[in-house]
């Protein structure tokens, strides 16, 4: 897929260490590194999409549909410049089709209670948000996001 000069494609290992080495562009004081698995890109590739362009990889979405039909992100973030443009809605549209490939009926993402613009982002792509007490152990609440397929995003 082919946006703006922006050209979304299944991410390659190469690409996986190019967002790894800038990852500050991407996740800011955040160190989420240890969550950037590369057995993702390895075995998921379809569902493991970056968006290129001329001045490099300017956002990406990582994530896999499980046995159960739930298209599953595990991974999206827009460069620091490239915010704010639609590019984010952009990737999970680029995403729910790949999932929709694979037999994927249903989207679903977590965040951190805190991450209020990741909750308005899923929001405004039409998930449900619903708080998770214990999600990730005892005491440790996540927002969980959930929405139906397909993805109806007509917006660039
Ligand atoms: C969350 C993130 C991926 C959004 O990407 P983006 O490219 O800026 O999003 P888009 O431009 O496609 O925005 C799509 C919609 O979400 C809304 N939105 C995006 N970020 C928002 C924010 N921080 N606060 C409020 N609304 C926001 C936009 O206003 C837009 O809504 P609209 O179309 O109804 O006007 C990006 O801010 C990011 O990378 N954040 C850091 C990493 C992160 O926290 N990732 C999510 C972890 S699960």
């Amino acid at each position: 897929m082919v946006v703006m000069g922006i050209r979304i494609a299944p991410a390659g290992v190469t690409d996986f260490h190019e967002v790894l080495t800038d990852h500050s562009r991407y996740w800011g004081e955040r160190d989420l590194r240890s969550l950037h698995l590369l057995a993702l890109v390895q075995e998921f590739g379809s569902t493991c999409l970056v968006a290129r362009a001329e001045d490099g990889i300017r956002g990406y979405i990582f994530g896999f549909v499980t046995p159960d039909g739930i298209g599953y992100v595990h991974l999206i973030a827009t460069r620091d410049d490239a915010r704010g443009t639609g590019l984010g809605r952009c990737l999970y549209r680029a995403f729910a089709e790949a999932a929709e490939r694979h037999g994927a009926r249903k989207l679903k993402a977590i965040t951190s209670v805190e991450n209020t613009g990741s909750i308005a982002f899923h929001r405004s792509l039409g998930f449900d948000t619903e708080i998770v007490d214990d999600y990730n152990g005892p005491g440790r609440a996540m927002a969980v996001f959930h929405r139906d397929l397909p993805l109806n995003v007509t917006r660039p």
